[in-house]
């Protein structure tokens, strides 16, 4: 259990198993120096509970969500030990001409709605709270398209585990007693030259992808080359695949020419999308490899950890340290006021008080 939270309060995860909505937004910022992003973020972290529930309860049945994760420079900055045991900064792969690349990233919003106004109010909310104290390295809004596909016009999402195998392949357990409920979060940004990949066959979009593209049934083993992009994707161990959870979005700007597919992938263990990425990337075996990427070119990547919401709720929101015998905010003008957890009623209220991060 995580931070001295009892025994028989079980961990309640953040909205990581969610079903594909038709928005989201991905905002990613980095902690400005100085102790004020520290109370700042930390004050937030107790309250994003009661922010979801306030701009979610102005339509119920549109689905808003949120999941909050921590970079690992940000994590030591922000909650010191104990640390995730698999946090660590995004490992940029190259290989010939191919690159997925490591880019600046403390805290990632994963904000998802039926509806694109719900997503946006609350993400500015949270930049109400934290906006002075972070700087915004990068802000998608993406949106579902047709059926579910993404802009290379191929359904994306098919083979997501779903129900109890969902939670077992995204839910760290008791590997990390400290972090049970947590998750491992990778996201990438694509942009795909569609000109190029539009003047493929139909055939040969098919076999990069590993699937047929009008009714997304996957190829047989007999057509289906060994760099597909679900083959690589694949992977096996003991005998047992091990799934992660994706809800890739596509986005875009028209005018620009920008066609684009966030990429956003939950594991229990963040090994297992990085083989995946080793696997496109380099090649299994190497040269091997995902011929998708003559057509897409990774611009960012990011690792980062989803602790529990238990976790969250239980984040005080502490003052700076401030220096011996110095009075006054101490040059934390920037952070808001720590504000009161009393109105929160998670359905896990009675934790409040209870669990606290130091
Ligand atoms: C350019 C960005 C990407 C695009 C357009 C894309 C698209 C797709 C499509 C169309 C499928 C087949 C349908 C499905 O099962 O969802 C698929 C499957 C999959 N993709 Fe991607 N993908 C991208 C990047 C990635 C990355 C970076 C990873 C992991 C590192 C990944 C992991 C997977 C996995 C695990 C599957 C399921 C394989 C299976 O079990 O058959 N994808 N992707």
């Amino acid at each position: 259990m995580a931070n001295g939270a009892k025994d028989e309060v079980p961990e309640v995860p953040q909205a990581v198993v969610q079903p594909l909505t038709r928005a989201a937004i991905f905002l990613v910022v980095t902690l400005n120096p100085g102790a004020g992003s520290r109370a700042a973020v930390r004050s937030l972290c107790g309250d994003l509970a009661a922010l979801l529930r306030a701009v979610g309860f102005r339509d119920l049945e549109g689905q808003l969500s949120c999941v909050m994760g921590f970079g690992s420079q940000a994590w030591d900055k922000l909650f010191g030990p104990p640390r995730p045991a698999e946090l660590h900064p995004f490992r940029e792969i190259r290989a010939d001409g191919r690159h997925a690349v490591s880019t600046p990233g403390d805290l990632m919003f994963h904000i998802r709605a039926k509806r694109m106004d719900l997503c946006f109010e609350l993400a500015t909310q949270i930049m109400a709270r934290i906006g002075t104290v972070v700087t915004t390295v990068d802000e998608v809004h993406g949106f579902r398209y047709f059926d579910d596909r993404d802009l290379m016009g191929f359904v994306d999402g098919t083979e997501n585990p779903r129900g109890p195998a969902a939670t077992d392949a995204v839910l760290v357990g008791d590997e990390d007693a400290d972090f049970i409920g947590g998750s491992y979060v990778i996201i990438q940004k694509y942009l795909h030259d569609l000109g190029a990949w539009n003047a493929l066959s139909t055939e040969a979009q098919e076999r990069i992808i590993g699937r047929t593209k009008l009714s997304d049934i996957e190829l047989e083993d007999t057509v289906k080359p060994t760099s597909a992009h679900s083959a690589l994707t694949t992977i096996v161990e003991d005998g047992k695949e091990i799934k992660i959870l994706r809800d890739n979005m596509p986005f875009g700007q028209a005018g620009k020419g920008d066609f684009g597919t966030y990429f956003i992938g939950y594991s229990r263990s963040p090994a297992t999308i990085e083989q995946m990425l080793i696997n496109m990337f380099v090649g299994r075996p190497p040269g091997n490899y995902d011929r998708l990427l003559d057509f897409s070119r990774a611009i960012t990547g990011n690792l980062f950890f989803a602790p529990s919401l238990t976790f969250l709720d239980g984040v005080t929101p502490d003052q700076p340290a401030a220096p011996a015998g110095a009075a006054g905010p101490s040059g934390d003008e920037a952070s808001p006021p720590a504000s009161p957890l009393a109105d929160g009623s998670l359905g896990i209220g009675s934790l409040k008080g209870d669990i606290r991060h130091e």
